[in-house]
């Protein structure tokens, strides 16, 4: 039963974390955190998308127990199942039939844009599955389903909620009459904190992320204090000191991200961080860093 706590009703948030892997710190900052600042105030939907995992091949038992896993890991999170409505998607049938009649309003002109499937389809593009490619219709559907107004996600996902509008419009234009030409809202992305994009903690050219052969290049939400002393110390600075201000720190990638993990735990500006740190070396920076990383993990 959802808490009848007065939400602010013309809003609804509706946002998916696939159940494959370890959640690390930048699904945490980009997009369950918000969920869990969010989740009081306005109506939450949040969904473990497994038809999405399956666009790449699943063991299927292990499906299955990361689906719990994830569940697990965003209630441990802070997401309560009393203020907001949590559920796996391929228990609701209706999130794979409107991505059908979405595949009917999508061009294919729309997916050849989308970077993801890119990046992810690399050169193996032609064996890559129709599922792959058609993601973001599916994508589209979890969210227009519920007429959802607000998306909280990681920088990563803009494009696809442009799409989910390009959408929406489209549909209402072909379908809609006319006094419902509003008949899907189009959905406005929401990425907040300060940790939008998470970069990988051995290269700040690349995004933190679940596939990344390295463990060291991540900090997963169950790995233990051992793991993350180890892992900051490893991760990838530079000689120089830190700056007084965002824009020299802007060229420097792997210092800005551990900068804006910082800032993103912290709930502070970048550059309230820089004012307590600059001129000094990362050593004490990631004394500090550890330190708040150990006990919020
Ligand atoms: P996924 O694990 O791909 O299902 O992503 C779940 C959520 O985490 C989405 O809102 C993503 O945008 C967000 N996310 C994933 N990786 C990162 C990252 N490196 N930085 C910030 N947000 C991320
Ligand atoms: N594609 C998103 C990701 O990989 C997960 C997702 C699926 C999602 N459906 C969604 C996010 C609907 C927001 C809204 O991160």
């Amino acid at each position: 039963m959802i808490n009848s706590r007065l939400k602010q009703s013309n809003k609804r948030i509706f946002s998916g974390i696939q159940p494959t892997g370890n959640l690390h710190l930048g699904n945490y900052l980009g997009a369950i955190k918000n969920w869990v600042n969010l989740q009081g105030d306005i109506f939450s939907i949040f969904s473990i998308v497994d038809l999405h995992a399956i666009t790449v091949p699943q063991e299927p038992s292990q499906l299955k127990s990361s689906t719990h896993e994830v569940t697990a890991a965003i209630i441990a999170s802070g997401i309560d199942p009393k203020s907001a409505i949590v559920f796996n998607q391929s228990s609701v049938k209706e999130h794979a039939e409107l991505a059908w009649i979405f595949n009917c309003v999508c061009r294919i002109g729309w997916l050849n844009r989308m970077t993801q499937f890119k990046e992810k389809a690399g050169k193996n593009r032609e064996k890559a599955t129709v599922g792959l490619y058609g993601y973001p219709v599916l994508m589209a559907a979890d969210i227009l389903l519920y007429k959802a107004t607000h998306v909280p996600v990681g920088d990563d996902q803009k494009q696809h909620i442009e799409l989910a509008r390009d959408i929406a419009s489209s549909f209402n234009n072909m379908f809609a009459h006319d006094d419902q030409k509003d008949f899907f809202s189009l959905p406005e992305p929401q990425i907040l904190g300060q940790a939008t994009r998470v970069m990988s903690l051995r290269d700040g050219t690349k995004k933190m992320s679940k596939s990344d052969f390295s463990d060291f290049s991540r900090i997963n939400l169950t790995d233990n204090k051992d793991d993350i002393v180890k892992k900051i110390k490893k991760a990838k600075t530079d000689a120089f000191p830190i700056p007084e201000s965002e824009t020299e720190l802007s060229s420097r990638l792997e210092a800005q991200n551990l900068i804006n993990i910082y800032a993103g735990f912290e709930e502070k500006s970048p550059q309230v961080v820089l004012d307590e740190y600059s001129g000094k070396g990362f050593a004490d920076f990631k004394k500090d860093l550890t330190e708040i990383l150990i006990e919020k993990i």
